[in-house]
């Protein structure tokens, strides 16, 4: 991780915890980190993943690479040193969803194992649950979807450092869940990542504690 670099900073505590923030969501916050090359369906799966979650209502929120590279991070390119730093802010962005008490769909090739070590860490430092999500496919695969086209580019040289090709990918060693997305429909897929959350109690129906009570006061009054 980035070492502190701004001194005489200290943690500033509110009033309301990530518990009254969740009774509000009646939902738990958690990181979902779904790893893979580029053109393996990190994306494809994140958005069907948010619409399954929409309709039996919790609150999720995607954060994708391409996109977060549009905006926060656009400032970072490929090198191994932008990469991680590119996962490290992100790590800390999902953190923050978490303790809202949203539940992130990060969607990042996130190549280095050490990288997303880290972001795992952070999380259970911080008592929120990690969900990674090895979205495996085979190189030949992606390349032969190529959905942007980049590899057909990186074959011909004109992208460097293009994860696949001429850039490495580490795959994990123990993630949460595996998926093998050349071999399994999206449907499928969705159903296998609700399950895990179901089983791990992170979309269980919450029991409802302060907000609760004073809503119901609010409505008596
Ligand atoms: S990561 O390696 O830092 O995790 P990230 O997921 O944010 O990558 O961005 C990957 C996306 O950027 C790819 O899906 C692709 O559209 C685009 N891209 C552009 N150049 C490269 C490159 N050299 N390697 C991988 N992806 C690239």
């Amino acid at each position: 991780m980035a070492n502190q670099k701004a001194t005489n900073v200290t943690w500033q505590e509110g009033e309301i915890s990530r518990e009254d923030r969740s009774s509000i969501l009646r939902q738990r916050g958690a990181t979902i980190w779904f790893t893979g090359l580029s053109g393996s369906g990190k994306s494809t799966i994140a958005v069907a993943l948010e619409n399954a979650l929409y309709e039996i209502g919790k609150l999720s929120y995607r954060l994708d690479g391409d996109n977060v590279r549009l905006g926060i991070n656009k400032n970072l390119g490929f090198s191994e040193a932008d990469r991680k730093e590119n996962i490290r802010r992100i790590g800390e962005v999902a953190k923050l969803f978490g303790d809202a008490g949203i539940i992130s769909l990060s969607s990042f090739i996130s190549p280095y194992k050490g990288d997303r070590d880290e972001v795992r860490a952070l999380h259970e430092q911080a008592g929120l649950d990690f969900i990674e999500v090895f979205v495996d496919c085979s190189l030949a695969v992606a390349e032969e979807r190529d959905p942007k086209g980049l590899y057909k580019k990186a074959r011909a040289g004109e992208i460097k450092n293009f994860t696949g090709i001429d850039d490495p990918y580490e795959a994990p060693v123990k993630p949460e869940i595996h998926l093998q997305t050349d071999e399994m429909t999206v449907e499928k897929e969705v159903r296998i990542v609700l399950e895990h959350l179901k089983k791990n109690g992170l979309i269980l129906q919450q029991h409802f504690t302060r907000a609760d009570d004073n809503l119901e006061a609010g409505a008596a009054s």
